[in-house]
């Protein structure tokens, strides 16, 4: 076999094995017998760098550093979804849609970044960010280092592109924010933003070292496959190499459709990713094709977004912060929990008006959420769970260290 031969053999076996392994999950040969084909086919690659082909799995460490990212204008715009947000929406819409045995495709919506994947001749030939669905950002060379995304494609369509969400997976970001807190840095606010902040390094080096995963769900442009649904769809990505969410599921009946939503909202803590809602689908494809578009979204679509994720904790504190300019803020410290893909233990309560309006006392039992899904937040105390002997915050009107030497007391401002 001469090195052109090997190198190739070397490259289908490894891509075979890093699909097993980042797709699949599923390896068949360990981390050391790949690392050692991977060295040999470094070798062979510095020997002869004009036989670098873009699917090596070489080019997936990240290549050349970006000054900026360049904007990308989608040949087909990127549309979201209508929003819904509750059962008796999801409902309308089912009830709504004029055919005679929908079969609907439900999909968990994975809180991520959303991306557009092109190939060209079955080669992937850029990436970019969705960004306002029409405009996005160029990050092809982030992409090349998430391994999920399949860099050659068994058929040689002349184009295609597809849709999919790129997330970071919530125990990758409890280590990557444990190692921050040690290095004393500032800590990611939750998955999405960490996943989004990897994927715009200027370094795709740092995007490597990321870990980043992909579930790819849709098609954006016409591509002229032999599927007619969703859900043939779905798994003509997974024959194609792509990583696809396990988790969706085909239903026949509209109750099906409300079970599928309960249990996504339910068990939405057991998953390693964020999810924020379920995306019910039409599955035919001629029946989507027949309902076609509003002005904003397809009509043979939604999103059922969640509310967002409430925790209850207890209050042990809440400790008055002197800002720079005197200013008192009463700050709410309690048991550690974990909301919406990270630890809180505080939030800000702002003032003393807020603190009577929400009606918190320290030893109550609290619920608390993340606006935005990033800010801490307190929602207010469950009240059948307040202790009999509790007491009404008050602000204090003296500086504490002073108290004791009261000739010394300042008063404080309010
Ligand atoms: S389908 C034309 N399926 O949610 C239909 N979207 O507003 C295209 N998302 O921007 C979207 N998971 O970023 C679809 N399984 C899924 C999804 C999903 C997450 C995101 C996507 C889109 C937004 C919907």
């Amino acid at each position: 076999m001469n090195y052109r031969e090997e190198m190739k053999e070397l490259r289908d076996t490894l891509n075979a094995h890093g699909y097993r392994y980042y797709v699949l999950d599923e390896p068949t040969i360990s981390d050391y017998e790949y690392d050692h084909m991977l060295r040999r086919l470094e070798e062979l690659e510095a020997a002869h760098p004009e036989e670098i082909t873009p699917d090596s799995p070489t080019q997936r460490v990240g290549g050349r550093t970006l000054s900026e990212f360049e904007q990308v204008t989608h040949p087909v715009p990127l549309e979201s979804l209508q929003d819904v947000f509750n059962d008796d929406e999801v409902c309308q819409f089912l009830e709504k849609i004029p055919l005679d045995a929908p079969v609907w495709s439900v999909e968990p919506k994975v809180d991520g970044l959303s991306v557009a994947l092109e190939y060209r001749d079955g080669v992937f030939v850029r990436g970019a960010t969705r960004g306002d669905g029409r405009v996005g950002e160029d990050v092809t060379e982030n992409l090349r280092t998430i391994r999920s995304i399949p860099m050659t494609l068994p058929e040689k369509l002349p184009r295609l592109i597809v849709r999919g969400e790129v997330y970071m997976a919530r125990s990758v970001f409890q280590e990557i924010n444990d190692r921050l807190e040690l290095e004393g840095k500032p800590l990611m606010a939750n998955p999405r933003n960490a996943a989004a902040g990897s994927l715009r390094q200027k370094d795709p080096k740092i995007t490597a070292h990321r870990d980043l995963e992909t579930f790819i769900y849709a098609v954006a442009d016409e591509a002229p496959l032999d599927v007619h649904s969703q859900w043939q769809f779905l798994e003509w990505l997974r024959s194609c190499g792509f990583s696809v969410n396990p988790n969706a599921r085909r239903c026949t009946s509209a109750a099906e459709v409300h079970d599928f939503c309960a249990e996504a909202l339910a068990h939405r803590e057991d998953l390693d990713y964020d999810i924020d809602g379920v995306v019910v689908k039409v599955d035919s494809f001629a029946d989507q094709a027949a309902l076609g578009f509003t002005a904003r979204a397809p009509r043979w679509a939604i999103a059922f977004k969640f509310p967002p994720e409430e925790k209850r904790t207890v209050l042990r504190e809440i400790r008055v912060q002197v800002g720079r300019t005197g200013v008192l803020t009463p700050v709410a410290e309690f048991d550690p929990v974990f909301v919406a893909g990270s630890t809180i233990a505080r939030a800000t309560l702002h003032n003393i008006d807020e603190v009577r309006r929400k009606n918190v006392r320290v030893g109550d039992t609290i619920v608390v959420h993340k606006a935005g899904d990033v800010i801490p937040e307190v929602v207010g105390p469950v009240l059948e769970l307040r202790p009999a002997d509790s007491q009404e915050f008050q602000m204090p009107t003296h500086c504490p260290r002073l108290v004791g030497n009261p000739q010394d007391c300042h008063s404080l401002p309010n």
